[in-house]
């Protein structure tokens, strides 16, 4: 089992994650776009098992490199140091904050299978993407806890999809294997497996900023295996691309 893990992107995922790692024991290696130094009040949180590098040195020190990104940065990720490595996805294209992509627009490809073709010697794997970063953190739990959620992944590897289902299970969340990166659109951003399930049921009649305030302070929901099966196959590839969680809460308007 892989003991380094490395972040290219440390904001809100890429630090959820990187907690929930070095609380299983594992080293965290920090990168981000700004410089390690900017980094420094993290690592400093993270304790002695965390380190801040550039990307690419990032990379060396791990097998396994979580990639935490605003999606349109994809291309800047270095292909040559992530040669080999197994790489998880954890990015959504939201046409809004990334800037219009025709082939995502018209589903002809899916942004895992983008991140493939530009990391080509690399073994990427679409995983820890469908929470949102704060219950991402608080719902994590042992292997046998009544409590464990499930979440699914795909990738066009199936060692590299085991290697990640090995981590998850460390960090505290069961793995559902739904395919391969062509059938990552079934948890991409606004499909039922998005978000939502893992949170309770919201009260009816919130307005907006309700909502907001709701979801911040919102109890965890347990998602089974199951369950991840069930919503996933629910998907449906119809409809306006990278919904934002507030165009799914159901709210008064
Ligand atoms: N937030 C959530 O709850 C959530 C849930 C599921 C999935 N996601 C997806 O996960 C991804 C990350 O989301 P987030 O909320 O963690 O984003 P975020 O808080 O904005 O953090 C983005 C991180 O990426 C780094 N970065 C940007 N460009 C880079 C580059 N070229 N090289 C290296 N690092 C770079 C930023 O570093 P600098 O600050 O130094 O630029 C920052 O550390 C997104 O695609 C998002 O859609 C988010």
């Amino acid at each position: 089992m892989t003991q380094t893990i490395a972040f290219i992107g440390s904001g809100n995922i890429g630090r959820s994650l990187a907690r929930l790692a070095v609380d299983a024991g594992l080293d965290v290696v920090m990168s981000n776009s700004r410089g390690p130094e900017t980094l420094a009040d993290l690592i400093a949180e993270l304790g002695d098992q965390a380190r801040a590098a550039t990307p690419a040195a990032a990379t060396e020190a791990a097998d396994l490199v979580v990639v935490s990104l605003p999606f349109h940065a994809y291309d800047k990720l270095p292909p040559e140091p992530l040669r080999g490595k197994i790489v998880i996805d954890t990015m959504h294209y939201f046409p809004e904050r990334d800037g219009r992509i025709e082939e995502l627009d018209e589903r002809r490809t899916t942004s895992s299978e983008m991140l493939q073709r530009h990391l080509s010697g690399s073994h990427v794997v679409k995983a820890l993407g469908n929470m949102d970063f704060l219950r991402l953190y608080s719902s994590a739990r042992l292997s046998g806890d009544l409590e464990r959620s499930a979440l699914p992944v795909t990738g066009d590897d199936a060692v590299a999809k085991a290697e990640v289902t090995r981590f998850m299970d460390t960090i505290g969340y069961g793995a559902v294997d739904i395919g391969s990166l062509a059938d990552s659109w079934r948890h991409e951003a606004g499909t039922p497996i998005n978000v939502l399930p893992y949170v309770s049921e919201p009260p009816k009649g919130l307005n907006q900023e309700q909502a907001n305030h709701w979801m911040f302070n919102a109890p965890a929901a347990v998602v089974s295996a199951v369950r991840v099966k069930e919503l996933t196959d629910q998907a449906t590839r119809t409809g306006r691309v990278g919904l934002f969680l507030e165009d799914l809460f159901p709210v008064d308007s």
